[in-house]
C-alpha cells in the first residue's frame, strides 16, 4: 500500500461508483479525433507517431531524426530541426490570412476589456522584442517575468521566445524572497514586472516586493516596469529602471526577424516545487515542448482556430504556459486572459465572461468548481452557456460529485468533460480522455493519451494489478517532457528517474510522484501526491519548503507541516510547532510565522492552522514521524505508533488540534 498525502484521499471515486458517461453524439459529429484506432496506431508507429504532433508546427529546417535516445533519460526529440516558437504563435498566422483574428481576449479586474488580434499581437511582440535587444538582451539570457494577468505577460513570454532568450515566469503571488531565490538560480539579469495591480479592487504594491528581491541579488539587473497602477500608485525608478511604455515607444512600428532556434534549444524555464525546500527550475524546449502543447490542445482540448477557448488558470504556473499562451497560439484560436478572481464582482463573474464571449471551450481546476457548486446554481443560471461544447478540469482529482455538477450546470449535460493529468514536469497533458472518442468516468482521470504508457508499480517498481494503488510511473518518453533541471542533470536524475529506472537494461521510468490506481479499462485515478508536495487550491507547494519558513521563526523550536484534507479533493496546509522554553507569547509566534511564510513564499502558503505542541512525534533516531501528523490531522486511524520515542504526545497534539479548531486557544 503506497502511502497517500492528505488532502486528496476521499477524492478518487471508489472504484464501482462512477457512472459512466459517452460523449455526446452532437460533440462527437464535430470532434478533431473521432477514430479509436489512433491508440494502436501510435503504439505501433512510435516514436514516429509524434511526427504528426511536429506537423502542426511550421520549421525553419526540417528535423532528421524523431527521437533520440543514445544519452537516456535526457531525451531528444525533433533533433536537426530549426524553428521559432514566436513565429509559429503569431508570424505563421498573419502569412495565412488571419490578422483579423482575435489572438487574445483579456478581461480585466475592473470589467476592462481589450482584444488583441493576431496583427496586434504580433506588433506589440516585435516591439518588445526590439526593446530587449536594445537593452542587451541575447539569445540564452534568461528573462524574469514577474506580472500578473495582463496582455504585457504574455506578449514578453513571445518576445523572448523571438530573440530567442528564454523566460522564466514567476507567479505574481509569490514573495519577494521566492523571486529572487529563482532570479538567482537562473542567473538571470533582465527583469519585466509591473508596479502593482488589483487585488479585490485594491491597489497591491508589486514593485515594493521587486525592490527587496533585487537588495539581495549580486547580479545587476535591468528591469522594465509595466505601469498598471498608474495614479493610483505613484512610483519611482531606479536608473536601471525603465517603463514599459517609455522603453517599448522608442522601438514604435519595427520588427525583429525571429531567431530560428534548434529544437532542442531551451524555450523557458518553469520553477515548481520539489520535494526539498529549493525549488527545482524545469526545463522545457523549443521543438517538443511546442509540439506537444500544440498536439494536444488540439486532440485534448479538441480545439479549432475558430474557437474561442478559455483557460482559467494563470499563466505564472504551466497550466497557463501550455494551455493559455503557448498551445491555444500556435493553433491560431482565440485565447481568453482573465484578471481577476471569480468571485468579483460577483460569482456570476466568470459565467458573464463566456456567455458575453460565446467561449468554446473552458478549463478549470477542481477547487474553483467546488466553490462554484458552494455558491449555487443561480450563478451560472443567470448567463447563456450555449456556447460551451466541452469542459476541461486540471490540477487536483475531481471528486465525482463535483465532476456532475460541472457536468450538469455549466455544461448543460451536453459537453464532455476531460479530466487532465500532468505535471510541470510533463508539459502538457499525458492522461485524458480523448473527448470524441473515450467514456468518462467520474472521478478517473482516464487512459493515458495516445503514445504515453503509464505504470503503477509498487515500491520495487513492480507493476501492481488492475484496483490496487501504486506509484504512477511513465514508461515510454514523450515530446513534451521536462528534459533536465536547470540546477544540473543530476538531480534531474535523482528526482525523477533513479527510482525505478534500471539503467543497465537500458530501462528508464519517470517517476511521478503521484500515487495511483487503474482499472480494467486502463482508467487511471489519480490519489495524491507521494512525496512531500502538496496541492493547495491547485499551486503546488513543498511542505519542506514551508517548514524551513516556520522553523526560521525567533522562538521556534521545532516545525513541522503536512497537507490536510479540507473535503472531497481540497488540501489545507497545517504546522506543527514547538517553541523554545523562552519564546514569547504564543500568539507573537504565530503572526510571526504566517508574516514569514508569506514574506517568503507568499500568502498562497499560509497555515490554515499551526498548532503548538509542547514536541513532535519523533522515532527513537530521532526522526519527526510526519505522516503521523498527517493522520492526526486528518482525523485518521493512527497507524503502529511504536516507533515512537514520545507516544505519549499524540494524544496532547490531538487535543491541540481540538482548541485550534474550537478557537479554544
Ligand atoms: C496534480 C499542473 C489529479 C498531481 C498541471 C500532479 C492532478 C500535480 C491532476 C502537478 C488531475 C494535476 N487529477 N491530480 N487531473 N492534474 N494533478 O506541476 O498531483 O502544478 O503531480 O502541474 O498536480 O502540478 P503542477
Amino acid at each position: 500500500m503506497v502511502h497517500r498525502s492528505g488532502g486528496t484521499r476521499d477524492a478518487s471515486a471508489p472504484p464501482d461508483a462512477p457512472d459512466r458517461h459517452s460523449p455526446p453524439r452532437s460533440f462527437v459529429e464535430q470532434a478533431n479525433v473521432t477514430d479509436d484506432s489512433i491508440y494502436e496506431t501510435f503504439d505501433e508507429e512510435w516514436p514516429d507517431c509524434w511526427r504528426r504532433a511536429a506537423s502542426l508546427l511550421s520549421w525553419d529546417r526540417p528535423y532528421e531524426t524523431v527521437l533520440e535516445d543514445d544519452d537516456a533519460p535526457f531525451y531528444r526529440w525533433f533533433t536537426g530541426g530549426t524553428l521559432n516558437a514566436s513565429y509559429n504563435c503569431l508570424d505563421r498566422h498573419l502569412e495565412a490570412g488571419r490578422k483579423n483574428h482575435a489572438a487574445i481576449r483579456w478581461e480585466g479586474k475592473h470589467g476592462e476589456t481589450k482584444t488583441y488580434t493576431y496583427r496586434d499581437l504580433y506588433v506589440r511582440v516585435n516591439e518588445l522584442a526590439a526593446a530587449l535587444r536594445g537593452l542587451g538582451v541575447e539569445g540564452d539570457d534568461v528573462v524574469t517575468i514577474y506580472l500578473p494577468m495582463i496582455p504585457e505577460l504574455p506578449i514578453a513570454m513571445l518576445a523572448c521566445a523571438r530573440i530567442g532568450a528564454p523566460h522564466s515566469v514567476v507567479f505574481a503571488g509569490l514573495s519577494a524572497d521566492a523571486l529572487a531565490t529563482r532570479m538567482d538560480a537562473a542567473e538571470s539579469e533582465y527583469l519585466i514586472t509591473c508596479d502593482g495591480y488589483y487585488r479585490r479592487g485594491n491597489a497591491f504594491n508589486q514593485k515594493s516586493k521587486v525592490d527587496n528581491a533585487l537588495l539581495s541579488l549580486e547580479q545587476d539587473v535591468t528591469t522594465a516596469v509595466v505601469d498598471r497602477l498608474g495614479d493610483d500608485l505613484p512610483h519611482v525608478l531606479a536608473e536601471t529602471e525603465f517603463d514599459y511604455d517609455e522603453l517599448v515607444g522608442e522601438y514604435r512600428g519595427e520588427t525583429v526577424e525571429p531567431v530560428s532556434r534548434d529544437a532542442e534549444d531551451m524555450l523557458f524555464l518553469m520553477y515548481t516545487s520539489g520535494t526539498t525546500g529549493r525549488p527545482k527550475g524545469v526545463v522545457h524546449t523549443t521543438g517538443g515542448y511546442l509540439a506537444y502543447v500544440a498536439w494536444t490542445t488540439r486532440t485534448v482540448f479538441d480545439v479549432e482556430p475558430a474557437d474561442t477557448y478559455w483557460c482559467a488558470a494563470d499563466i505564472g504556473w504551466i497550466t497557463g504556459h501550455s494551455y493559455i499562451v503557448y498551445g491555444p497560439l500556435a493553433l491560431g484560436t482565440t485565447t481568453v486572459m482573465y484578471e481577476g478572481t471569480p468571485d468579483y464582482p460577483d460569482r456570476d463573474r466568470l459565467w458573464e465572461i463566456v456567455d458575453r464571449n460565446a467561449v468554446d471551450v473552458f478549463y478549470t481546476a477542481p477547487t474553483a468548481v467546488r466553490a462554484f457548486m458552494k455558491w449555487g446554481k443561480e450563478y451560472p443560471e443567470k448567463h447563456d452557456l450555449s456556447s460551451l461544447r466541452l469542459l476541461g478540469s486540471v490540477g487536483e482529482p475531481i471528486n465525482p460529485k463535483a465532476w456532475e455538477w460541472y457536468h450538469e450546470h455549466i455544461g448543460g449535460g451536453e459537453c464532455p468533460i476531460v479530466d487532465t493529468w500532468w505535471q510541470t514536469e510533463t508539459g502538457g497533458v499525458t492522461v485524458s480522455t480523448l473527448p470524441g472518442i473515450g467514456d468518462m468516468k467520474p472521478g478517473a482521470a482516464g487512459p493515458p493519451l495516445p503514445g504515453i504508457v503509464t505504470r503503477v508499480v509498487d515500491a520495487d517498481g513492480n507493476e501492481v494489478d488492475p484496483g490496487e494503488s501504486g506509484y504512477l510511473t511513465l514508461t515510454r518518453p514523450w515530446p513534451g517532457m521536462a528534459r533536465t533541471l536547470y540546477d544540473g542533470g543530476d538531480r534531474f536524475l535523482d528526482e525523477y528517474w533513479r527510482r525505478f529506472s534500471d539503467p543497465d537494461a537500458g530501462e528508464w521510468v519517470y517517476e511521478s510522484g503521484d500515487a495511483a490506481r487503474v482499472d480494467e479499462d486502463g482508467y487511471v485515478t489519480l490519489l495524491g501526491r507521494v512525496d512531500d508536495v502538496i496541492n493547495v487550491s491547485g499551486h503546488r507547494l513543498s511542505t519542506m519548503e514551508i517548514e524551513s519558513a516556520v522553523a526560521a521563526v525567533t522562538g521556534v523550536a521545532e516545525a513541522a507541516v503536512v497537507g490536510r484534507s479540507s473535503g472531497p479533493g481540497g488540501t489545507e496546509v497545517y504546522a506543527y510547532v514547538s517553541t523554545e522554553r523562552d519564546a514569547d507569547p504564543e500568539a507573537e509566534i504565530r503572526a510571526a510565522i504566517e508574516a514569514n511564510i508569506e514574506e517568503s513564499i507568499g500568502r498562497l502558503a499560509r497555515p490554515e492552522s499551526i498548532v503548538f505542541t509542547p514536541e513532535l512525534p519523533k522515532t527513537r533516531s530521532g526522526k519527526i514521524m510526519r505522516r503521523l501528523l498527517e493522520d492526526v490531522s486528518n482525523d485518521e486511524e493512527l497507524g503502529d505508533t511504536s516507533a515512537l520515542r514520545n507516544p505519549e504526545i499524540v494524544g496532547e497534539i490531538q487535543e491541540a488540534i481540538r482548541d485550534e479548531e474550537t478557537g479554544d486557544r
